[in-house]
């Protein structure tokens, strides 16, 4: 059984897309064994309380520091175990030393097609606004693995979704969303737990 924790910052739909994969069978051996929120207003967190999935929040605002912040974040992380650390509308940068314990074994969801509109800056709407501002006729998301750069790890799963005209940065945002990222997310967790359940990692 595949143990995952979530790192959530917001909304949580990528974290609700997970849970309704466990939920039906989509995700298979995989359970959350917590999700991780820097944001004590995120609406994440009652969606894993929903889930009866333990839920904390980590916020930076509590510690003097960025050190003392990234230790008790590690610290956590490190309580929970996981097999599988899924980055999930995560919005924030990583602290270093969790990187290297958990190497290989971080994902990431973008919402664009990694290269295009992806690195520093680049999250949530921004990404929508930048890709509008270009003038694509096709964007998507893609999940990747987390390395030191910032959205520079290995793709495991892109998608693409039209541009339509008339598009918003609200409208695409969410169909990015729906076509594409409530897809990848669950289809690449469940790679891997397939991957470490047949002993591959
Ligand atoms: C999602 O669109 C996700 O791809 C994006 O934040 C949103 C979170 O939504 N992540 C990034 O931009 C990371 N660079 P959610 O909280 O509803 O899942």
């Amino acid at each position: 059984m595949l143990s995952i924790v979530v790192c959530v910052s917001g909304g949580g739909t990528n974290l609700q897309a997970i849970l309704d994969g466990i939920g039906n069978g989509t995700i298979q051996n995989t359970r959350v064994a917590g999700v991780i929120s820097n944001n004590a207003g995120a609406y994440a967190l009652k969606r894993a309380e929903a889930a009866q999935v333990p839920a904390f929040c980590i916020s930076p605002r509590s510690f003097e520091s960025r050190q003392e912040f990234n230790r008790a974040f590690v610290e956590k992380l490190k309580s929970l175990d996981p097999d599988l650390i899924v980055l999930a509308g995560f919005l924030v940068i990583l602290p270093p030393e969790m990187i290297e314990i958990w190497r290989g074994r971080i994902i990431n969801i973008h919402p664009s097609l990694i290269p295009s509109f992806c690195g520093t800056g680049y999250y949530g709407l921004k990404v929508h606004e930048a890709a509008l501002s270009r003038g694509v006729k096709v964007t998507g998301a893609t999940v990747h693995y987390v390395d030191e750069g910032t959205d520079t790890g290995e793709i495991i799963f892109q998608k693409a979704v039209a541009v339509l005209e008339g598009d918003t940065p609200e409208i695409l945002q969410r169909r990015v969303m729906e076509e594409a990222e409530w897809v990848i997310l669950p289809a690449a967790i469940n790679r891997i737990a397939q991957a470490a359940a047949q002993g591959r990692i």
